[in-house]
């Protein structure tokens, strides 16, 4: 386990297996893949037949889990050092996309790219998942912890989905958050 974001992200692996939102099918891609938490907890719950994929922009992340992944014997996961804006141009297709806690980070229009691509890459009938903290009353601690960050509404994000060309767009309750803020949790298929 690696800190508290490893721990909520190997809950929320499970509790989407629990759902059946896998198939052994899959091409599985959590964008911003960190320590690897969700990806290894999935690889362990499903045994898919394609590797599993890990998008990860910061280089530190990037070697710390390829190293983890050696070191724990695990075989069938690929870490990719890359941004979520370039996901097209470094896969080339999924059947699932997960995304966690990045959008925050990114303005419109790099959001808008990053949904396109996304869009782009996943094969018919392929979903994404997204989740990210939401704008909500909060506690002074949290407002200063979060006041320069774009934190969005489902409403607005199903919205952008839904211009790009995104079906089934709804919420889900996969997310675990560790403190009071919004939850912006959202299933979108491509048609
Ligand atoms: C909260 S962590 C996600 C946790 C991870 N999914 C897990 O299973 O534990 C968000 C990660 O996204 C990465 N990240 C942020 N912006 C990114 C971007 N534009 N492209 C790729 N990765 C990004 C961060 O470096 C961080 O490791």
């Amino acid at each position: 386990m690696h800190g508290m974001d490893g721990y909520l992200t190997m809950r929320q692996a499970r509790r989407m297996v629990e759902a059946n939102e896998f198939d052994e099918n899959d091409i599985v891609v959590d964008v911003g893949s960190g320590f690897g938490g969700f990806l290894v907890e999935l690889s362990k719950q499903v045994a898919f037949k394609n590797p599993l994929i890990g998008i990860e922009l910061v280089d530190g992340l990037v070697e710390f889990t390829k190293t983890r992944l050696r070191k724990e014997g695990i075989k069938n996961i690929r870490i990719i050092k890359g941004s979520a804006l370039e996901l097209n141009k470094l896969i080339d297709k999924a059947t699932i996309i997960n995304v966690g806690w990045i959008i925050k980070h990114i303005d419109d229009d790099e959001l808008i790219t990053f949904l396109k691509a996304a869009f782009d890459v996943l094969e018919p009938g392929g979903k994404l998942f997204i989740f990210e903290f939401a704008p909500k009353t909060m506690s002074k601690m949290a407002h200063r912890a979060f006041h320069a960050l774009k934190l969005r509404t489902n409403e607005e994000i199903a919205s952008i989905l839904e211009s790009i060309g995104f079906e089934g767009i709804k919420q889900n309750r996969y997310a675990k958050y560790w403190i009071p803020v919004g939850k912006l949790s959202l299933t979108a298929i491509k048609p």
